[in-house]
């Protein structure tokens, strides 16, 4: 009986994330060609999903987005969703560690026609972030990288925002299951897991942000932490 209910909930959740999507987040050519990419280069499939990809959207334009930084960009489909909420004169630096990764996220914004407004940045993103000072502020700034580097990246996602910028963080949600583990004295907590709930903390009561965690992938076990510059 409780297997049922679950199955019952699990179809009712999946048939209302995809009558969303298919309502006001649909994929089109350029974002469907940026996963077969990415898949096809190997690639994990770990990027956001496009109701995620359509509220990144909404939040550019609400804090009226021209300069987007994203730290972390794996197959560019964030990126696409990002550089497509800009205004025709603005601009979006996407910071990637890995230089192929980088080739097939260029390839992906021209198909998806954002080339001209996005810059791909390789390397280490503790390398790159000083740099971008001059060319800051941002107005809205994704983290989507190594997680254990997530307080670092707010440090400086703080330090390259405006009054009024959007700080987003994905996957602040799932590191809760190994504090509670901890908690009962079973296991420990990895170095990655550590810099999410840091990240949470730090977030949740800075003198310098109004933040707000929100469960909102698939089935409510991770998400992205929101942040609105003071
Ligand atoms: C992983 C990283 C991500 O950014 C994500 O959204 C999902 C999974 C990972 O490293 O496993
Ligand atoms: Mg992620």
């Amino acid at each position: 009986m409780a297997d049922e209910i679950v199955e019952q909930q699990t179809a009712l959740r999946q048939r209302i994330e995809a009558t969303i999507t298919g309502m006001f987040a649909p994929e089109d050519e350029g974002l469907r060609h940026s996963l077969q990419a990415a898949k096809e280069h190997g690639l994990p499939e770990i990027q956001i999903n496009p109701i995620q990809g359509k509220l990144l959207q909404l939040f550019a334009k609400a804090c009226q987005a021209r300069q987007i930084l994203e730290i972390g960009s794996l197959a560019g489909y964030s990126g696409i969703w990002l550089a497509r909420a800009l205004p025709a004169d603005g601009h979006m630096i996407t910071l990637e560690l890995n230089p192929k990764h980088a080739e097939v996220v260029r390839a992906s914004f021209a198909q998806a026609g954002v080339a001209e407004r996005t810059e791909v940045l390789v390397g280490p993103a503790m390398q790159h972030l000083p740099e971008l000072v001059e060319r800051g502020p941002f107005d809205l700034i994704f983290i989507d990288a190594d997680k254990a580097s997530y307080p670092a990246y707010l440090e400086w996602a703080i330090k390259l925002s405006r009054s009024g910028s959007i700080i987003i963080a994905d996957n602040c949600v799932r590191c809760f299951p190994a504090l509670w583990a901890q908690e009962d004295r079973q296991g420990e907590i990895d170095a990655d897991t550590q810099g999410l709930l840091k990240y949470n903390q730090l977030t949740k009561d800075h003198p310098e942000l109004t933040s707000l965690l929100l469960a909102n992938d698939e089935d409510y076990t991770d998400g992205f932490n929101v942040s609105v510059v003071k």
